[in-house]
C-alpha cells in the first residue's frame, strides 16, 4: 500500500504546481472535464489527506464528513473562499489555504479591461465589423461613443489588494478622483488618494463603479434595484469578484431602461452563465467566463502556491497562505 498522502483535485492546475504536488503525493484529478457536482465531490473524497478545490466548489460539513479523519488540508486555487465552510474545517483541525497577492495584478488588469471595453463599447464595435455593419454608421460623428475615464470619478467597492491595484492602474488614465467604500477606512488609500465614502454617495457620484470586494452573507445582492437607481445614467458598472453580489434581474432592468450605461462582468450567477441568459444578449453588457487571474504567470504562480499550501498542510506545518482561525 502507498505511504504517500492522497490528494483529490476537483480540476487540474498548471504543471508547475501539479508536478510539485505529484512529487510527494498521489493525486487524483476529477477527469470529466466539467464542474464536479457536490454529490460527486462527496463520493470522491473518502479517505483523502488533502483536497485541492476551486472557487466554484462548495466544501461543507458533508464533504468534510465524507473525507473523514485523514483530511488535513483544503486548499483552493483562488483567493476567494466564500464556498468553504472555514469554521467547520478548523473545528476538524483541517487547515484552509488560498492564493492571495499573486493574482491581484492580473485581476486588476482585467477590471480595467472590462471598464474600457464596456465604456468604449467594444462588443458593439466588434459585432459591427464581424457582421459587416459598420459602414455608414460614422455619419453622426458619435458612432459608438461612451464615457471617458479622464477627469472621471471612479468608485471602488472594497479597497483591498485588488481594489488598490485597480486604482493604481487607473491613475495613469488621469482619473479626477477615487472614492471607495469598505467596512472600515483603509490606511493604504493614501497611496492612491482615494476618499472614503458611504455606499450611497459612491454610487451617486461615480462615473465608474467597480466591485472589487470579497463576498459574504452580508453583501449578497448588494447591487440591486435600489443601488442601480442611485447610479448615474451614464455610469459603467464592473464586477470582477462574485456574481452573488449582483441581483441580475435588477441589473438587466437597469441596463435596458437606461438607468445605467453599461456593465462589464467577469463574475455571474451561475458560472458559466448560459448563452441564453438575457444579460448575454445585451449590447451594453460584456460578460467573461471568470478569467480575472488568467495570465500565464499568475496561474502558474497560483498553482505553485496551492501546491505548497497542500504540502505544508499534509506535514502539519503552517500554510504559506492560510485562512486564519477566527479569534
Ligand atoms: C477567483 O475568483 C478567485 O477567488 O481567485
Amino acid at each position: 500500500m502507498s505511504a504517500r498522502p492522497r490528494v483529490f483535485a476537483t480540476r487540474n492546475i498548471p504543471s508547475p504546481g501539479m508536478d510539485l504536488l505529484k512529487s510527494e503525493c498521489d493525486v487524483t484529478i476529477w477527469p470529466h472535464g466539467r464542474i464536479i457536482s457536490h454529490e460527486e465531490l462527496t463520493e470522491n473524497v473518502a479517505g483523502v489527506d488533502g483536497i485541492l478545490c476551486h472557487y466554484i466548489n462548495t466544501i461543507d460539513e458533508q464533504v468534510l464528513d465524507a473525507a473523514g479523519p485523514n483530511l488535513k488540508v483544503v486548499a483552493t486555487f483562488a483567493v476567494g473562499y466564500d464556498l468553504i465552510d472555514v469554521e467547520a474545517c478548523h473545528k476538524r483541525n483541517v487547515q484552509v489555504g488560498h492564493t492571495p497577492n499573486v493574482l491581484s495584478d492580473s485581476v486588476a488588469e482585467l477590471a480595467v479591461a472590462l471598464l474600457l471595453a464596456s465604456s468604449r463599447r467594444l462588443k458593439e464595435g466588434m459585432a459591427d465589423i464581424t457582421n459587416g455593419q459598420a459602414d455608414g454608421k460614422w455619419e453622426s460623428g458619435l458612432y459608438l461613443s461612451g464615457p471617458e475615464t479622464k477627469g472621471s470619478t471612479v468608485g471602488i467597492i472594497g479597497l483591498g489588494r485588488i481594489g488598490l491595484a485597480v486604482a493604481k492602474r487607473l491613475k495613469g488614465f488621469d482619473v479626477a478622483r477615487f472614492l471607495y467604500y469598505d467596512i472600515a477606512e483603509v490606511p493604504l488609500a493614501v497611496e492612491v488618494s482615494a476618499e472614503f465614502a458611504s455606499f450611497e454617495r459612491l454610487l451617486s457620484e461615480s462615473d465608474f463603479v467597480l466591485a472589487c470586494c470579497s463576498s459574504n452573507s452580508d453583501n449578497y445582492g448588494l447591487f440591486d434595484k435600489e443601488a442601480f437607481k442611485k447610479m448615474k445614467n451614464s455610469a459603467v458598472f464592473v464586477n470582477v469578484t462574485r456574481g452573488i453580489l449582483v441581483n441580475q434581474d435588477d441589473l438587466y432592468e437597469a441596463l435596458t431602461t437606461g438607468q445605467i450605461f453599461a456593465a462589464g462582468l467577469d463574475a455571474t450567477t451561475p458560472e458559466p452563465i448560459s448563452k441564453n441568459h438575457p444579460l448575454v444578449k445585451l449590447d451594453n453588457c460584456i460578460i467573461l467566463p471568470h478569467i480575472g487571474s488568467s495570465t500565464t504567470t499568475t496561474r502558474n504562480n497560483m498553482s505553485i502556491l496551492t501546491a505548497k499550501n497542500i504540502l505544508a498542510g499534509l506535514k502539519g506545518e503552517a500554510l504559506i497562505q492560510c485562512v486564519k482561525k477566527k479569534a
